[in-house]
């Protein structure tokens, strides 16, 4: 069982979780206009050394700070621990895809998570850092989510005030799985007709954050991981959003795959209805 009577506090996770994203996301401003080394982990799965970098940084700066620590990273690395009173669930380059053709919409994601044996999990704290905007989106639990800009201004976050389908900018990416991406178009097809509009950004970490900036109203996508979400569940949380599971069920961390929807929490309940009808095969959890 893991000892949370030494765990540091939420302030000083976060203070680590901000820097250690914006030190990685220096790897990948550098990095984003060279060649890059692009290998493939999977199918419609791809990995650069870019990534392979940033969490390198990522996880050292950790480890220096807290030797305690484990990690839960997307880049598998068998010299990290995987057990302590804090689990640290890293996403260094989430947008790989977009990266490895040179478009501009990449973060990185860093949550603080605790995993008691007798309750659900905690994200105690999370940074969501986008490079290429200098734009830093931030939480800890209880304390608010906020966004920091390169100008150094730092201002509370909030979710939209929009309240029907019909207002909603959603924003969802395609599943790299065939069934899942079967999925995604029996929604799509629906959901077309129904919101505002709909944009696929090809990071889901930023997407949700954006949902928490009040720029977007939510998100869908139908094969997540833990580290794609780990750190937008609190900044959602934290600016009065929502994510869930694509059945309504609250979170349900699976390597092998999160089903999720993201919203602003006015029209999570309407989305899903949509979502859970329009679904031919059955969704995940
Ligand atoms: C991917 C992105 C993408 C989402 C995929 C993820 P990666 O992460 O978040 O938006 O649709 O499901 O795997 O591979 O770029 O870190
Ligand atoms: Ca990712
Ligand atoms: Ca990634």
């Amino acid at each position: 069982m893991n000892d949370y009577s030494n765990a540091p506090q939420p302030d000083a996770l976060l203070a680590v979780a901000q820097t250690t994203a914006a030190a990685a996301g220096q790897i990948i401003r550098q990095n984003f206009y060279q060649p890059h080394q692009i290998s493939s982990k999977g199918f419609r799965d791809l990995v650069t050394d870019t990534d392979i970098a940033a969490q390198a940084a990522i996880t050292a700066a950790i480890r220096h700070t807290w030797p305690d620590h484990g990690f839960l990273t997307e880049e598998e690395d068998s010299a990290l621990p995987t057990s302590g009173p804090i689990i640290w669930v890293i996403d260094p380059l989430d947008g790989t895809t977009n990266f490895s053709r040179g478009l501009p919409e990449v973060c990185v994601s860093i949550a603080a998570m605790r995993f008691p044996a007798a309750s659900r999990p905690e994200i105690v704290a999370a940074a969501i850092y986008d490079p290429l905007r200098d734009e830093l989106f931030s939480a800890a639990h209880g304390q608010g989510a906020h966004l920091r800009t390169g100008d150094g201004v730092i201002r509370p976050l909030h979710v939209s005030a929009i309240h029907t389908p019909g207002e909603t900018l959603l924003t969802h990416d395609w599943s790299h799985v065939p069934i899942h991406r079967q999925q995604g178009l029996d929604c799509i097809n629906q959901l077309a007709h129904t919101v505002f509009g709909i944009r696929c950004v090809g990071t889901a970490a930023l997407a949700l954050a954006w949902i928490a900036a009040g720029r977007t109203d939510a998100y869908l996508n139908f094969s997540l991981k833990p580290w794609d979400v780990a750190a937008a569940a609190l900044l959602l949380a934290e600016a009065g959003g929502q994510l869930t599971m694509t059945t309504g069920a609250p979170l349900l961390w699976d390597v092998k795959g999160m089903s999720c929807i993201g919203s602003n929490g006015r029209v999570h309940r309407l989305l899903l209805d949509i979502v859970t009808k329009y679904t031919s095969s059955p969704t995940d959890k």
